[in-house]
């Protein structure tokens, strides 16, 4: 499997620490800069980084590939290197990490876009607490594409941007939780209506 995430970053966790979505600082203008930059080298790769990610993660977090109706049922991740829906989910995920380095410098559109997807993901059935280790798979399999341009600090950066973005994916997902719980009780909640009519 290899990569305990490189090791070369300080090795606070990825993520999964904060749950206040006011605490995911932003990435700094010089984090915003190396994450462009090393973007151009691993946007070649982004079909083969995303099935990389995916099927680590599985292998990491077995109980991740149950929240997958399509995947669910695989028990040799091997075939899903060549499987073509993994392929289609991964550029899915790859390009939203596209979209987001895109709005790096318009970080309110990023937030909009995050809080969407989180809300997204309450339909999926597939909780916050899973969210933090994508960021960590993406790291694994990105460092062999920038092989010696791979540095601590680029390890932070992208590691800030994941917290970010995941931090706002579950404010997103709560909201949709709380405004889901509140659909269900209305009806009941509803004073009734009382027929004025004579
Ligand atoms: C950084 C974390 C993640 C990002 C950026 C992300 C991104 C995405 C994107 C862009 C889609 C395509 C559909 C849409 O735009 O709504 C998607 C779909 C989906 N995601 Fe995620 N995701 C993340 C984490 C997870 C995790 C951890 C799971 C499961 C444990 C998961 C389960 C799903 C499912 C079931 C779908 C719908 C199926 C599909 O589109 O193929 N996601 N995700």
């Amino acid at each position: 499997m290899g990569c305990a995430i490189s090791g070369l970053a300080a090795k606070a966790d990825f993520g999964e620490k904060t749950t206040d979505d006011s605490c995911a600082a932003r990435p700094s203008e010089a984090q915003i800069q190396m994450i462009k930059d090393s973007w151009k080298v691993i946007r070649d790769d982004i079909a083969k980084v995303g099935i990389i990610m995916f099927v680590r993660l599985f292998e990491t977090h077995p109980e991740c590939k149950d929240v997958f109706f399509l995947f669910r049922d695989v028990e040799d991740l091997e075939r899903l290197r060549t499987n073509r829906e993994l392929r289609a989910h991964g550029l899915r995920v790859m390009s939203f990490i596209e979209k987001s380095v895109a709005r790096l410098d318009q970080l309110e559109r990023l937030e909009a876009l995050a809080l969407e997807l989180g809300k997204s993901h309450y339909h999926y059935n597939a909780p916050p607490k899973y969210y933090s280790y994508v960021g960590a798979e993406f790291t694994c399999a990105v460092q062999p594409i920038l092989k010696e341009q791979w540095t601590a600090e680029l390890e932070e950066a992208w590691k800030t941007l994941f917290q970010y973005v995941t931090n706002l994916m579950k404010q997103g997902y709560q909201e949709e939780s709380t405004r889901q719980r509140q659909l269900a009780l209305s009806p009941k909640d509803r004073p009734e209506k009382r027929n004025t009519a004579l």
